[in-house]
């Protein structure tokens, strides 16, 4: 099997290229900019992959507010473009999306999304993600649009930091975190993602798949994890949304859950608060 993918030097294109191993063969962001549909198919006529994996994508989410032309441009257009190179030349294509497709519809909502949930997002970024979903689904009949949540991973990322390296940061530097309260989410690891992504692509799987990690916790509960399996002391002050001043607006609940997986034999994801433990073993902070 040969697998292409795309952004391969994100935190989520690392460990995928890590699963992948001698099947993958990396694009990074200078190699083939998904918005240049001509240049993304002249790259899949030359490789003939199987399958071409696209983690590309601009997500910074207030970002998005002041430039949608850029979040459509990459997250919409762009996906589309790779989903219909890929289907030109015979080869599945997975998408990620995310839990911000959600959050518009139920303010009050306190059980996990599923795949048959109707999207109605809060943000640009949620909006363009939703648009790419449908024109990747349209453009290529072997699709995999899998939606995850609150990413965090042992590479580098370009972004610089992961949330729990962030906290651990602000508790060396401040001696005080604030953190929200009032935003739940399924925070997922990355090597977790990337792992379940090639089941997903072993089984020929089609359709939209939720892959976090399971159960769900606040921002402020997130942070605390990370706290307590670190064994640092440090004082964590509650705040709501409102307070952090932020640009976009954000789901006040977005866990995910999975009915599909288990229909193509991937068995969940363990839960966020092993996976956190994991990476902070791995990246020797636990
Ligand atoms: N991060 C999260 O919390 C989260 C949550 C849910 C879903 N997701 C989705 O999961 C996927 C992976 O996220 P991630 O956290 O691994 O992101 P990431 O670390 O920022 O990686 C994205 C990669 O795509 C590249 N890229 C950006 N724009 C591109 C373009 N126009 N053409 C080609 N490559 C481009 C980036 O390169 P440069 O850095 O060099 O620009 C980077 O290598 C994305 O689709 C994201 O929307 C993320």
């Amino acid at each position: 099997m040969r697998v292409a993918i795309i952004g391969s030097t994100g935190q989520l294109g690392q460990d995928l290229m890590w699963v992948f191993g001698e099947e993958a063969i990396g694009f990074t962001h200078q190699d083939l900019d998904v918005t240049d549909g001509v240049g993304v198919a002249s790259a899949m006529h030359s490789l003939r992959p199987d399958w071409v994996i696209n983690t590309a994508a601009f997500h910074r989410v207030d970002d998005c507010e002041i430039n949608p032309t850029l979040a459509f441009a990459v997250n919409a257009l762009g996906a589309f473009n790779v989903s219909r190179a890929a289907s030109s030349v015979g080869a599945g294509v997975v998408f990620f999306s995310t839990d911000y497709v959600f959050g518009g519809q139920d303010r009050e909502r306190d059980h996990p999304y599923e795949e048959g949930d109707y999207p109605q997002p809060l943000n640009v970024y949620g909006v363009s993600k939703a648009a790419g979903e449908q024109l990747v689904m349209q453009a290529n009949a072997r699709h995999v649009v899998v939606r995850s949540a609150g990413l965090y991973g042992t590479s580098t990322s370009r972004k610089g930091w992961t949330f729990p390296e962030l906290m651990l940061n602000k508790a060396r530097t401040d001696g005080l975190v604030r953190v929200v309260t009032d935003q739940v989410l399924s925070p997922t690891f990355t090597a977790d993602l990337a792992q379940k992504t090639r089941e997903l692509v072993e089984r020929d799987a089609t359709g939209v798949f939720h892959l976090t990690n399971a159960g769900e916790c606040s921002w402020f509960e997130f942070a605390q994890g990370v706290f307590d399996l670190a064994g640092v002391e440090v004082e964590i002050e509650p705040i709501e949304t409102g307070e952090a001043q932020r640009r976009a607006h954000r789901p006040s609940y977005s866990a995910l859950t999975t009915v599909r997986a288990e229909e193509v034999r991937v068995s969940p994801l363990r839960s966020w608060k092993e996976a956190l433990g994991a990476y902070l073993q791995a990246k020797g902070l636990g």
